[in-house]
């Protein structure tokens, strides 16, 4: 057994330093109030205005959004029209806030399902928020769990090929580092909004030891306030990771 650290840990280091959020419960928000479900999604680029910029307050290393499913792709064309329109104009619209806000942006995902103007565009974002230093904002776009595993094999296996992995020495960290979220810090928490209690082909490898926050809240009424909730909730919990329940 491994000597234990006898200092607890500080409220500090115990912060959610990555949070990923399955933003869900756009539509049923609109239908609820006889509104088009383009008005749920409009309505939800606020909330995650709100999320960005108290992440960026909490001092929140990572926040990870998933904004549009692989599995998305199969509403009607109506719908997908509309989200792909949506993503274009948030795009366009917001990079500057960004910037201003010293937020940097990732987006994850197959993105050739988009246009050319939405994949230049994202591409843009992307290198104008280079260089800023303070939250990592990432965007999940056309993602699927799954995808992102089978990617991270494929390079494996390209690089296998080309002589520069050695198959034997294919471990966890050496897939974890091919996969899109190599580059950030452990997810500590998953939240879902909306009442839905699953995944669906979120984030898969890295939530292996995320703690899960599920909340009836429908995305387009998701605030500070509900996030406070659920980082609350985190910090009441009691990761283990594997080892005998102790004293914290
Ligand atoms: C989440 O809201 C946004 C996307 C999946 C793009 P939904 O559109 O899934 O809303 P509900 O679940 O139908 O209420
Ligand atoms: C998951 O929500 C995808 C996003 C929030 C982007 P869905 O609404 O697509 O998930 P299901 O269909 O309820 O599982
Ligand atoms: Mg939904």
């Amino acid at each position: 057994m491994t000597e234990k650290n006898p200092e607890p840990l500080s409220d500090e280091q115990l912060a959610p330093q990555h949070i990923a959020i399955i933003m869900d419960g756009n539509g049923r928000w609109a239908e609820s109030r006889h509104l088009p479900r383009s008005s749920g999604h409009q309505k939800g680029v606020q909330s995650v205005r709100r999320v960005v910029k108290h992440c960026a307050k909490l001092g929140v290393n990572t926040l990870t959004l998933f904004a549009f499913s692989s599995e998305n792709l199969n509403r009607s064309n109506e719908e997908v029209g509309l989200l792909f329109k949506l993503f274009l104009t948030v795009l366009k619209n917001e990079t500057k806030k960004l910037k201003d806000n010293n937020i940097k942006l990732k987006i994850i995902g197959d993105l050739s399902v988009f246009t050319p103007e939405i994949q230049r565009l994202a591409n843009d974002a992307e290198k104008q928020l280079a260089s800023n230093d303070g939250l990592n904002l990432v965007v999940a776009a056309n993602y699927g769990g799954q995808w992102d595993i089978a990617e991270s094999a494929k390079k494996i296996a390209v690089k296998s090929l080309n002589g520069e992995i050695n198959p034997e020495k294919i471990d966890i960290a050496l897939f974890q580092a091919h996969t899109s979220l190599a580059e950030h810090p452990k997810v500590d928490l998953l939240i879902r909004t909306s009442g839905e209690i699953r995944i669906s082909n979120f984030l898969l490898w890295d939530i292996a030891y995320s703690e899960l926050y599920f909340t009836k809240t429908l995305w387009p009424d998701f605030d500070e306030n509900e996030l406070d909730l659920a980082i609350e909730s985190f910090h009441s919990r009691d990761r283990r990771f594997g080892e005998q329940n102790g004293e914290k």
